[in-house]
């Protein structure tokens, strides 16, 4: 059976009080909108079509042609957005999955267990749709699910259309829905004007029981489908979402030594027996690998760690280190540091920019930026790279199995070569051949 998902996106989300529209507000790594064709692809292998609307420029910029668009250009309603998605769909697919873009805690195998419920209830006929329902204690901003006195689904009512014993009924409608593909589209242009002027999806639960068809439903757990609102939902969503990261990673192997701490985007990857300590953020697509130890107090963001690195109260962000590096405490990693094998930076070192080369040694409080460094050079305490002249930014290399004195000013452009040495202190502004030893202010060679 062909499924295909729907999003329901085009609402702008006033309570967010922002000026972004709330389905892009982020959870653990990914915009609220993200989440949802994430779920989708996990369900489905039809590209998920997204109901536009609010902010609709800004969403296709994030999702790119991860969806197809349908443009919802007034919301009048969740009915009237399915129905955008129509000329798309219509007889391409043989159900139709209907999901939010506000609610990133919804799982995937939820999903997939609604699927299943309808083809499973489909094939004895005459099923119009099947459902989503939760039970909770405070049923405040759901629609509320009435039953027969066959216990079977007769009507969705929206909260402000309830009576004083409707607003007492604890079944609650996500609004998740799997529907035959065909009867959807015949019948969503029946869906009546509501007394707030929109056309409800839930009305289309008390089309299939007028036409005796059949509604399924099963039961869904509130933490899953109690959609964002506000920054208070987002902040409580972060929280769940951030945990179920952590103890996917933990179940793969990977020590979290304080889960309170740690704050890790579902888009990072961890490789086994990495120890991950307190206090360390991971962002983007921060791909760290194997026996490595993370933290404490760490800021990783997009950068790639190989494995048995060690990176200790520091922040690396668009940079790399290969395997067997170490970093801190207090190093910063700039966009654009490529840390080769075995390279160890100590304390206030910051690189941008840069190729450190196998084996380099930088140990305290250094600064290099724009600059190519060949394997096994000494960096000395204090060493600068001078590389910006007010105006523009300028390269500095140094060769291999160099040793650059403490507090060495390096005014690029400038090129030290293999195996040179300069003297503590010195202000290098022409170039070092090969072998060559220069000190002095500006630093001259050495008498051979
Ligand atoms: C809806 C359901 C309600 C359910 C609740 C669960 C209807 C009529 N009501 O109510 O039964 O308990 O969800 O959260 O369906 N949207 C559009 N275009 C529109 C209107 C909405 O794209 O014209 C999108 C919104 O961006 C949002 C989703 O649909 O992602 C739900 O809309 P919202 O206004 O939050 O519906 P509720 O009033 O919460
Ligand atoms: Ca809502």
């Amino acid at each position: 059976m062909k499924i295909s998902t729907v999003i329901l996106a085009a609402g702008y989300g006033t309570r967010m009080k922002s000026k972004l529209p709330k389905q892009l507000h982020r959870v653990a790594g990914r915009t609220l909108v993200e989440w949802s064709v994430e779920i989708a692809n996990q369900v489905s292998s039809e590209l998920p079509t997204a109901v536009v609307g609010h902010g609709k420029e800004d969403v296709k910029r994030v999702l790119t042609d991860r969806v197809q668009y349908a443009v919802q250009e007034e919301q009048l309603g969740t009915g009237h957005a399915v129905q955008q998605a129509e000329s798309l769909l219509r007889g391409q697919v043989d159900a139709i999955i209907v999901i939010y873009g506000d609610m990133p805690l919804l799982r995937g195998e939820t999903l997939r267990g609604l699927a299943d419920l309808f083809i499973q209830e489909q094939a004895t006929g005459n099923l119009a749709l099947a459902m989503l329902t939760v039970v909770r204690d405070d049923p405040q901003g759901f629609g509320r699910i009435l039953r027969d006195t066959d216990g079977k689904i007769s009507a969705i009512v929206e909260e402000a259309a309830c009576t004083a014993e409707q607003l007492k009924i604890r079944e609650l409608n996500p609004g998740i829905y799997c529907f035959d593909a065909n009867w959807l589209w015949d019948n969503l242009s029946s869906i009546p004007l509501s007394a707030k002027g929109e056309y409800y999806l839930t009305d289309m639960v008390e089309i299939a029981v007028a036409q005796g068809k059949r509604i399924a439903s099963t039961f869904a757990d509130i933490e899953e489908v109690d959609g964002i609102n506000t920054r208070i939902h987002l902040a409580h969503a972060e929280q769940i979402m951030r945990r179920r990261i952590l103890n996917r990673l933990m179940l793969s192997g990977v020590t979290i030594v304080d889960p309170d701490s740690t704050y890790i985007d579902d888009t990072v990857s961890i490789g086994q027996d990495t120890r991950i300590m307190p206090a360390t953020i991971l962002e983007g697509c921060t791909e760290i690998g194997r026996d490595c130890v993370i933290g404490p107090t760490s800021h990783i963001i997009d950068s790639q760690i190989g494995d048995h690195c060690s990176v200790s109260q520091s922040v690396v962000e668009y940079a790399s280190m290969a395997e067997h590096c170490d970093i801190g405490p207090f190093s910063h990693l700039r966009k654009g540091a490529i840390l080769d094998a075995g390279v160890h930076l100590g304390n206030f070192g910051e690189v941008k920019n840069s190729y450190l080369g196998p084996g380099t040694k930088m140990g305290h409080f250094s600064y290099l930026g724009d600059s190519h460094i060949e394997g096994n050079v000494n960096i000395g305490a204090g060493t600068i790279t001078c590389n910006f002249d007010g105006e523009n930014k300028h390269k500095t290399h140094i060769g291999a199995n160099s040793f650059i004195g403490s507090d060495t000013m390096l005014v690029a452009p400038i090129s030290v070569g293999k195996g040179a040495r300069t003297g503590a202190g010195s202000i290098v502004t022409k170039d070092v051949g090969d072998g060559e030893l220069v000190y002095g202010v500006p630093a001259k060679a050495a008498a051979q």
